[in-house]
């Protein structure tokens, strides 16, 4: 099933991306989890491995010996929810539903369909939204009892943060820790506001608990996960909630810049990584924590969606296209070594060529260390929808998709190839999937480097020095195990 931490990157949010567990347990009821989508998805699915654990439930990487199939889904394109509809039709045909066995649809399709679900897939017999995870024990009650379960409430409070994830979907080395809910940005373009609901952030001695006790149990990197991680907004002080908290002075909140020093502090050898960043919300402060803790590791992903000022405008970013230059301009000024990843939409609502113009010209100068790129694709219910017309046609978002693609592979292999001769600290990750003698690890800016075993283990900090590479990979040599 190869490696489900490169799977993560190579399509984050809404492609086709599962992983599930298995382990070893050969006694009580067995539950199998696919994940699609962003990173939050596989941070959710490993509260829903803790919450039905405490039920008996253990998981299992094998649909066929399963009571429970829960596919936890991703609305953010069409295409991802039309990858979760084909699913649930292989398992029909396939026959893998035995008798006995329910499956249930998570996550934002959950929500955003909700009963509607039922209707529309005759397999399914559960319907959980990202907000009821804690009730799953009574809603799996109610179709043991011949019942449709259904609960899609969205909660203004819940972060989960008593629950202690299973980590099914790590490596043992790195580890998601999600640090807040749900987003109150409201691109026009975007559903996550709907199928996730209110921002929220979590308690902050929870994460920071959390991150000791990985760390206790050999874990090397954290990613601290939020749809808008930069207004994470914490305080001790229960009565400063909402607005309150919001327009609180900086010395009653725990802000993320603060948030991101103290999980810094937990060992000089836990790497801390962060995604996503909103660009009109992250401070200075935070790149002088990226600066000043060497361990909160060189990679900011900063996505811009559009290099142009009209089109930003229509999407409700909030910034223009100088805006966000000169905000990538203050990060390398901070952090010169410091990779800048981004996601864009080709296509959007009545997008010209010219304007497409100016988001290749973006990409061009910016020359991002990885893009994830995308054409539009309109959400139902979202505010493009109701307010602009999807006027662009395929052809030409998917025109427009290709031409950035094709300039992001080129600016990538020009970067791999300016690397060579230079050496990076590396923490090995894995093996590599080219060979058992060969180790993969990530530098501080998220690339990924293939280097020979030798008597390295996965764990290790290692200087590795770079010999060649391709636009996806480099190849290197270690030089020296770093020691701390
Ligand atoms: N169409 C295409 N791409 C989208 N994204 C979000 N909504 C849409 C949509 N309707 C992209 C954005 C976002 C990423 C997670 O997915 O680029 O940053
Ligand atoms: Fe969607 Fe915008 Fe929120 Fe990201 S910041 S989840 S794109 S609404």
């Amino acid at each position: 099933m190869g490696d489900k931490k490169d799977l993560l990157e190579e399509s984050r949010q809404g492609e086709v991306l599962h992983f599930n567990a298995d382990d070893g347990t050969k006694v009580g009821k067995k539950l199998y989890i696919e994940s699609y989508g962003c990173q939050m998805n596989f941070s959710d699915s490993e509260i829903v491995a803790s919450v039905l654990g405490k039920e008996g439930y253990t998981t299992t990487s094998n649909m066929e010996d399963a009571d429970l199939v829960f596919l936890n889904t991703c609305s953010i394109r069409d295409k991802a929810e039309e990858t979760v509809r084909k699913r649930l039709n292989s398992i029909k045909h396939n026959n893998k539903k035995k008798k006995n066995v329910k499956i249930g649809i998570l996550g934002c399709m959950a929500e955003r369909l909700k009963s509607q679900l039922f209707e529309e897939e005759k397999l399914v017999d559960l319907v959980a939204g990202p907000d009821s995870y804690r009730k799953l024990p009574e809603l799996i009650d109610d179709i043991e009892d011949g019942q449709k379960a259904v609960n899609v409430l969205l909660s203004r409070e819940e972060t989960y943060d008593d629950i202690e994830p299973v980590r099914i979907n790590s490596n043992g080395i790195a580890a998601f820790v999600s640090i807040m809910r749900g987003c109150d940005n409201m691109c026009t373009f975007c559903v996550v506001p709907f199928t996730r609901g209110r921002e929220r952030s979590r308690d902050a001695n929870s994460i920071l608990n959390e991150c000791k006790d990985l760390y206790s149990k050999g874990y090397k990197e954290v990613m601290l996960l939020g749809q808008n991680v930069d207004s994470y907004r914490w305080s001790e002080n229960k009565d400063l909630r909402g607005r309150a908290l919001k327009e609180a002075p900086r010395d009653e909140v725990v802000d993320f810049a603060k948030l991101l020093v103290m999980v810094g502090k937990v060992a000089t050898d836990l790497r801390v990584r962060f995604s996503t960043s909103h660009p009109k919300d992250i401070t200075d402060d935070v790149l002088f924590a990226i600066r000043d803790y060497k361990n909160i590791c060189n990679y900011i992903h900063l996505p811009a969606q559009s290099g142009n000022t009209r089109i930003l405008e229509k999407m409700n970013r909030t910034y223009t296209r100088e805006w966000y230059n000169d905000k990538v301009s203050r990060i390398r000024e901070v952090i010169p070594t410091c990779a800048i990843s981004t996601d864009i939409i080709t296509g959007f609502c009545s997008e010209t060529d010219k304007e497409h113009a100016d988001t290749v010209d973006l990409m061009k100068t910016v020359r991002y260390d990885l893009a994830y790129m995308f054409f539009y694709s309109e959400r139902p219910g979202t505010l493009a929808q109701k307010k602009f017309e999807d006027d662009v046609p395929e052809v030409i978002k998917k025109k427009r998709l290709s031409e950035i693609i094709e300039i992001q592979t080129q600016v990538n292999k020009e970067q791999h190839a300016a690397t060579i001769g230079q050496t990076f600290e590396v923490l090995i990750e894995g093996v590599s999937k080219r060979s058992e003698n060969e180790l993969r690890g990530k530098t501080s800016q998220n690339k990924m480097i293939i280097f020979p075993k030798e008597n390295y283990k996965i764990g290790d900090y290692v200087n590795v020095k770079v010999e060649s590479s391709t636009s996806a990979t480099l190849l290197g040599t270690a030089v020296e195990k770093v020691n701390y």
